[in-house]
């Protein structure tokens, strides 16, 4: 397979690792999916370039493939029909022009019911991001529609391929709700991976192990410390002011904000009584995330290590990285670089 090349951190690297989340899209290349895929995980974890490497995969493999990214306004078309191919680009462009990124979502849909009239071959149909811009209500009829394209196809096919991923919390939680897709977890990289990625950052840097304690292996937390010069303090303010960190801060109770300051030490204590309407703020903020399951099956690539205190990784719940953890403590402490 050939390897994609991403811009990172002022230059081109190679996409790395992800052994095992390649190998999950070389088994459904053969068996097809069934529901649809949702993939969930941390911002910045990967999942965009885990996907546009599959792209290459399944390209290889003699899928046809469609993939958006709505908030990036990116749209691929490896079609071996060359008109459908035309076509669906001058409409995505339209579209595209128009702001109407809900309709992107949606072309790509009926392109898809397109291939398989056509081809009736092997199609893969890649969704990246959609759910943030078309909304939760509308994101739940998405992935159904995608599933019916599975079930209910226009015409018989070989095999269909149809994976959705967000980092949000909440479309994840509706989406659950209903059994018309799987939803699997990705985690930021595995260290050995994380490392290789590493070593591609090009200049002075502070060791490995500084950065993975800071990073826990989120690539995009990599990148903003490259771009700030190493400045975590830096970051960490970023991250505060963006996020609206103090403002969550300032909206909690007294206990709430108890259960908080417990949660940086300990990521389950938020899975108590007490905890738990917390924790779904959190999970909305995209600060935590639910891991309650490391079946290595249940994953998409490695799950998160068992427990690791130092990564803010709990037995049930994690913080996406130790640098959302850090920037809430500061926060909560009052104290600022
Ligand atoms: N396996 C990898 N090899 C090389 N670069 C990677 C790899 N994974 C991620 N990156 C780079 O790290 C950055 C963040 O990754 P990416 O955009 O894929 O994350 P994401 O999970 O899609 O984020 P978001 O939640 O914001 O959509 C990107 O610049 C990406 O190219
Ligand atoms: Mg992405």
């Amino acid at each position: 397979m050939r390897r994609i090349r991403l811009s990172f951190a002022n230059t081109q690297v190679e996409f790395v690792d992800r052994e095992k989340a390649l190998g999950q899209v070389r088994d459904w290349a053969e068996k097809g999916t069934f529901p649809v895929q949702v993939v969930y995980g941390p911002e910045g974890c990967g999942k965009t370039a885990w996907l546009l490497q599959s792209v290459e995969l399944l390209k290889e493999l003699g899928f046809d493939v469609i993939y958006i990214n709505i908030p990036n306004k990116e749209v691929l078309a490896e079609f071996s029909i060359t008109d459908l191919r035309s076509r669906f680009l001058t409409l995505a462009r339209e579209a595209i022009a128009q702001n109407a990124l809900g309709k992107l979502a949606w072309l790509a849909f009926d392109m898809a019911k397109e291939l398989i009239k056509l081809t009736r071959g092997k199609i893969a149909v890649i969704v990246d991001d959609a759910f943030q811009v078309i909304g939760v209500k509308e994101s739940a009829l998405y992935v159904k529609a995608l599933l019916n394209l599975i079930e209910y196809p226009p015409e018989m096919y070989e095999r269909i391929i149809t994976i959705a991923a967000t980092s949000e919390g909440v479309s994840r939680r509706e989406i659950g709700r209903h059994t018309w897709a799987e939803i699997m977890p990705i985690w930021n990289m595995p260290r050995e991976g994380f490392r290789q990625l590493y070593e591609q950052v090009p200049g002075d840097k502070p060791g490995f192990e500084e950065v993975w304690r800071l990073t826990g292996g989120n690539p995009r937390i990599l990148e903003e410390l490259y771009r700030a010069g190493w400045n975590t303090d830096r970051v960490i303010e970023g991250f505060i002011r963006g996020r609206g960190i103090d403002i969550l801060i300032n909206s909690l109770s007294g206990s709430e904000k108890r259960v908080l300051a417990e949660t940086v030490d300990d990521p389950d204590a938020l899975f108590t009584r007490e905890g738990v309407p917390l924790m779904d703020k959190l999970i909305e903020l995209n600060l935590v995330l639910d891991i309650s399951d490391r079946k290595p099956y249940l994953w998409i690539d490695e799950p998160p290590p068992e427990k690791d205190p130092e990564l803010g990784i709990g037995r049930r719940v994690a913080w996406q990285t130790p640098l959302h953890r850090e920037a809430i403590r500061r926060a909560l402490e009052g104290v600022r670089p």
